[in-house]
């Protein structure tokens, strides 16, 4: 909203910058439009895609960006202070069809951090390249204390971790997709997590949600071909944190180390709900170098299935796996 109140002033600005060209004190106002008249005027200007994002982030009233370019990261975001901050992707193909913005972390840099309260909300972005490594956490999200959404997005070819939220509201994820990112994708601990038409595809190293004390609700999410190390390539719920699923399809993931557990999905002390879920080919390794169906492991854990228990695949060590509707929502 804010952003477009500001159009006129800075189209003035960029209007005189473009009639006084030689006064630089005016140059940092040219947008786009002048600056394809005015080349030199461009270099200048503060009103590089990644320019405005870093200043919408530390605006303090609420702020909507759209982006109309992609942007590769030339160093960290700054840390959000906005507390109510909407980031829009719309750009264009060059057929002038909307797609997705590209955000690069370009392997070294880290995106928003979010360290209140607060909400922050991102659509219709391709994220990539971020990639945390030993001593530096290049994350796209951090949020602790925040509520963040994420709609109609694309992560891929990140790695370390994408979104990694702790206390607060917690994560939405509607309509996005994570696809080849590798080392997992979202950690939330001590919150909420909340997921409906999401793919999480051929992701790579561990477990692609890993969930403490969270809660985690599911709807119409697919999980397909993820491949894990020690544990649940898909979810892995630890301690007092209770999953529901519900028409959710779990098909081809792997943990590829002999004693890792849960194909699919690992429920470790607490509750797992499956209301009419499809499980397909999860599997584990075992002795051996041989290959068992295992889509859910229950670690001292409590399974619900809806309509019915898979016949195979589905293993407690303490723990119980039973059929139970209730409370399945019914689409
Ligand atoms: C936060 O921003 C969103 C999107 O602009 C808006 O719908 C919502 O009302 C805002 N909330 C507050 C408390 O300002
Ligand atoms: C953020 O979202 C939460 C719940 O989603 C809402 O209760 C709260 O008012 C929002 N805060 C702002 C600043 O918009
Ligand atoms: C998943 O893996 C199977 C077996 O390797 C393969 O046939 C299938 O095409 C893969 N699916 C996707 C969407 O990549």
């Amino acid at each position: 909203m804010r952003q477009q109140r500001l159009r006129p002033v800075l189209l003035l600005i960029g209007l005189l910058s473009f009639l006084v060209p030689h006064s630089p004190g005016y140059g940092g106002g040219a947008m786009a439009p002048f600056a394809r008249i005015v080349p030199s005027a461009a270099a200048a200007a503060p009103t590089t895609p990644e320019a405005r994002l870093r200043d919408a982030v530390t605006k303090r009233v609420t702020t909507v960006l759209r982006l109309t370019s992609d942007l590769r990261l030339t160093a960290d975001l700054p840390a959000v202070t906005c507390p109510n901050l909407t980031v829009t992707g719309n750009c264009r193909t060059v057929k002038g069809r909307s797609r997705r913005c590209k955000i690069d972390g370009r392997k070294r840099f880290a995106g928003f951090f979010f360290m209140r309260e607060g909400n922050l909300t991102l659509s219709n972005l391709e994220v990539t390249g971020f990639a945390s490594k030993s001593g530096k956490d290049n994350l796209f999200v951090r949020s602790v204390g925040g509520a963040i959404t994420v709609r109609n997005c694309l992560f891929t070819k990140n790695s370390g971790g994408v979104i990694d939220v702790t206390t607060g509201y917690g994560l939405k994820v509607e309509g996005s997709s994570f696809v080849r990112n590798e080392g997992g994708v979202i950690n939330v601990a001590y919150s909420t997590m909340e997921a409906k038409d999401v793919l999480f595809q051929a992701n790579t190293g561990v477990t692609a949600i890993g969930l403490v004390r969270t809660g985690l609700i599911c709807r119409r999410c697919v999980f397909e071909n993820n491949t894990a190390q020690t544990q649940a390539a898909a979810v892995g719920v630890g301690s007092a944190g209770s999953i529901r699923f519900s028409r959710c399809r779990f098909i081809g993931n792997t943990v590829t180390e002999v004693g890792g557990r849960g194909g699919a999905v690992i429920v470790q002390g607490s509750y797992g709900q499956f209301c009419h879920c499809q499980f397909e080919r999860n599997t584990i390794k075992v002795a051996g170098g041989k290959t068992r169906i295992e889509h859910v492991y229950l670690n001292g854990g409590l399974g619900d299935f809806c309509e019915k228990v898979p016949s195979t695949g589905v293993n407690f060590d303490v723990g119980e796996a039973k059929v139970n509707c209730k409370s399945c929502p019914s689409a």
